[in-house]
């Protein structure tokens, strides 16, 4: 087996990161240790099956194995989060899980005893001192982001924020390395879009953020890049304009439009290209390693999951990537004649590269 990843991204906190290079997990360890040499080790967010070789081979080396597990953070039910619960629960004699009383009532179903369970709600107060070795952290919710009852945490030993999937994202950025740069805010813009309900559960998370004595310096959430310094107030300023969820389905006539106009543009695809029409066809419809961003029944397009302009780009970018190199002016000339015919403005980052494709194609013709 190949040696586990493993960062230390703050003051005892470790990144165990799983290897998708589309989508991955984050599961993090906090040693936290007394002067006195107690430890007290918690894991946040332990992950999936998939994860369990790795998880189990990094808390061997870090903390001498499972069994040392004192407490699991969960920030909420979803499996890539939750799974290894019981097989924790059952190899550590002493860990408990510290969640909230919504994710309880759900993760509960793996058959887990109530006495290893701590009500965050329930808690005296949202920052507590762990018993033993003093340190501070404080419980912070991140209500309908994206489950009713999510959590975040805040260490102040290393000043890191684990907010589970809020702040998380899809892997953008490409290349090595695990902290955010301005390329990896399209994929976290991608993320909230289609599983934040709606702006006003990220307002009122980062809201709570904002009520720590201050911003943290380090982010670490359950996906994607690791935020860090500057970039952390950068991102939180555009997610607090960003149109997610139900926001992005307001404006219906647009986005009927933008369907009808991809549609009637895989129409005349099909009958002029019908082999790399169904190549296409099966990368738009393919999950990979997240999601489809279209619900496609047949070979057509019923709705966007992203908003309008996203929705454009990423269909042109899968057309683009996925259609034989010589037929790519034709292409590019119907993607902008069609788009043209329904009114729609293509956004900027692709109009100059598709408009580019489509004068060479005219002085072809
Ligand atoms: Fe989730
Ligand atoms: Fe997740």
């Amino acid at each position: 087996m190949s040696d586990t990843a493993i960062y230390e991204i703050g003051k005892e906190v470790y990144l165990i990161k799983s290897e998708e290079h589309d989508f991955h997990r984050n599961i993090y360890l906090k040693k936290f240790i007394a002067p006195d040499g107690t430890v007290k080790n918690m894991i946040f967010d332990p992950g999936t099956k998939l994860d369990l070789p790795n998880l189990l081979e990094a808390l061997k080396k870090l903390t001498g194995g499972i069994q040392e597990v004192d407490f699991v953070f969960l920030s909420h039910q979803d499996p890539d989060v939750s799974a290894n619960i019981n097989m924790i629960l059952t190899t550590a004699p002493r860990a408990v899980v510290l969640a909230s009383l919504d994710t309880w009532r759900l993760v509960k179903m793996y058959g887990l005893p109530e006495k290893r369970f701590w009500g965050i709600e329930n808690l005296k107060s949202e920052t507590v001192k762990i018993k033993k070795t003093g340190h501070k952290i404080t419980f912070i919710p991140a209500l309908y982001a994206h489950f009713r009852g999510a959590m975040m945490v805040y260490d102040y030993e290393s000043d890191v924020l684990f907010p589970g999937d809020f702040l998380g994202g899809l892997n953008t950025r490409g290349g090595s390395g695990i902290y955010a740069t301005e390329e990896s805010w399209k994929g976290i813009s991608l993320f909230h879009q289609l599983y934040i309900p709606c702006n006003r559960a990220v307002q009122n998370a980062i809201g709570k953020i904002g009520m720590l004595p201050k911003i943290p310096e380090i982010v670490a959430p359950q996906h994607g890049d690791i935020l860090k310094g500057k970039i952390i107030e950068t991102f939180m300023d555009r997610l607090m304009q960003l149109d997610v969820g139900l926001d992005i389905s307001s404006d219906e006539s647009d986005r009927e439009l933008i369907i009808l106009a991809l549609n009637k543009f895989l129409e005349i695809f099909k009958t002029q290209q019908n082999e790399s029409f169904t190549r296409l066809m099966t990368e738009l419809k393919k999950p990979g390693e997240f999601t489809t961003f279209f619900t496609i029944s047949e070979d057509t397009i019923l709705n966007l999951k992203i908003s309008e302009q996203e929705a454009i780009s990423f269909f042109w970018e899968t057309t683009r990537k996925h259609i034989p190199q010589e037929i790519l002016p034709l292409i590019s000339a119907l993607f902008v004649d069609t788009m043209e015919e329904f009114g729609i403005h293509i956004p900027h980052d692709i109009a100059s590269q598709v408009k580019k494709y489509a004068v060479d194609e005219e002085l072809f013709s």
